[in-house]
């Protein structure tokens, strides 16, 4: 099969690269396609995909493309994971609403917002370039923030499924805790990109979320940044991203007295390309794993290797949710354990959601929505709604005013603006 990567200049692209050479029987790939804007960055990234591929034996051919429509031709799986501005943008989404009092994150609160502008009409572009080439294909989409992406992509009907790698991040993480192997672990998993909760872990069938919080819970805890109590006494582990919400005022100081996540990636970005453009250089390198994108492989792996193979498995994913959160819409897009075949994601039925993490889901789902309208017709009245919308902003003033910074300083990006 022919796979493309949208973005595949992205310094992320050895941790396909490895995926594909480890889990070739699972997923035989004979080519990967590098698209990207960004010639240099191919010819580097093309290179240590090639030595790499090389060393393991793996029989793929590598090729470089900066046209979307050619690079996606005839292939039977298209990868987004394209960040429109690069890091220097992203540094803006991580520091401009500090300014304000407010989180600053690439995909959470006015950062993801801003994220989002950017990106919607990006991915749409590329997406029809990608029914018309490529009309078989599945877009799996890792392009944040996924929640918002996938859903642009399903409202215009694409095949379209979103993939991040929270869950499988948590599926490997218990799974060393209890000491077994990750392929009998699975996830009671509910919520949207970036804002889930694991209500139950399932060992073999059997619901063991009890004892791993009672056993784990303050490692659990720390990992995630959050206080133990919070594990405990609601007996579900929320994915870090919660942190955002449940300790908002303890992260926005945190935040004011530290260099960004943009540029930490940024100058692990140069040590990266350093070691890719390095002839002598062909594994994955230890410094990749600090990037936030663990297991990300292995993810893309799994869940093309079902679509293409008919495999009815079960993987978590986001996906229209159709009366799955019967307290949402039926277009939203909802980041559930789905079962996986050649017609796309099903989810499974999920129990009822209680109240404590329905209200935080319809609240920013409901953000979702308007930061999608924002994001395909433009304007700042709908940016500043999709603000007042979001549970961490929602205040008039703060909204309009960071609708304007937010514009002000995305103006390149915004073909509205
Ligand atoms: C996790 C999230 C991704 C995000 C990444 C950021 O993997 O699931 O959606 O892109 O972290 O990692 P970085 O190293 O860029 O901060
Ligand atoms: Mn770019
Ligand atoms: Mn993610």
């Amino acid at each position: 099969m022919k796979i493309a990567v949208v973005g595949g200049g992205s310094t992320y692209t050895p941790e396909l690269i490895d995926g594909f050479a480890r889990l070739r029987d699972e997923l035989p790939v004979t080519e990967v396609a590098l698209v990207d804007p960004d010639e240099g960055r191919l010819a580097l990234i093309a290179g240590m995909s090639r030595r790499m591929l090389a060393r393991a034996g793996q029989p793929a051919r590598v090729t470089t493309w900066t046209d979307v429509a050619a690079g996606v031709a005839g292939a039977g799986a298209v990868l987004l994971q394209l960040r429109i501005g690069g890091q220097a943008a992203r540094n803006v989404d991580e520091t401009l609403p500090l300014e304000c009092g407010c989180v600053g994150q690439e995909t959470t609160g006015a950062g993801g917002l801003a994220k989002a502008l950017r990106t919607v009409p990006v991915v749409l572009d590329i997406a029809a370039k990608v029914r018309e080439h490529a009309p078989d294909a599945w877009i799996v989409d890792f392009t944040n923030p996924v929640g918002i992406v996938t859903k642009a992509l399903l409202a215009e009907g694409h095949r379209a499924i979103g993939l991040c790698n929270v869950a499988i991040g948590f599926q490997r993480r218990f799974a060393q805790r209890l000491g077994v192997d990750p392929g009998r672990i699975s996830l009671g998993h509910v919520g949207l990109n970036h804002l889930t909760w694991e209500r139950a872990v399932l060992l073999d069938g059997v619901d063991v979320l009890p004892r791993l919080i009672e056993e784990h819970g303050d490692g659990i805890a720390a990992e995630i940044g959050l206080p133990a109590w919070v594990l405990r006494h609601l007996g579900v582990v929320p994915s870090y991203y919660l942190r955002f919400f449940y300790e908002h005022d303890a992260v926005v100081a945190e935040q004011r007295a530290k260099p960004s996540r943009a540029a930490e990636v940024k100058a692990m970005e140069d040590a990266l390309l350093e070691i890719y453009a390095d002839p002598a250089e062909d594994t994955k390198p230890e410094l990749l794993g600090k990037r936030g994108g663990a297991y990300y492989s292995e993810a893309a792996v799994a869940l093309i290797a079902s679509l293409a193979g008919d495999r009815g498995d079960v993987q978590v994913v986001n996906t229209l949710n159709n009366g799955t959160l019967p307290f949402l819409d039926d277009d939203a897009v909802i980041e559930v354990p789905a079962t996986v075949g050649a017609g796309g994601a099903t989810p499974l039925p999920v129990p009822a959601v209680e109240p404590l993490f329905r209200g935080l889901i319809g609240n920013v789902s409901a953000y979702e929505t308007l930061a999608l309208a924002a994001a395909r017709h433009g304007g700042a009245d709908r940016v500043r709604d999709a603000l007042l919308a979001h549970p961490l902003i929602g205040q008039a003033t703060l909204a309009a005013g960071l609708a304007d910074r937010l514009i002000a300083a995305n103006r390149d990006y915004l073909p509205w603006a």
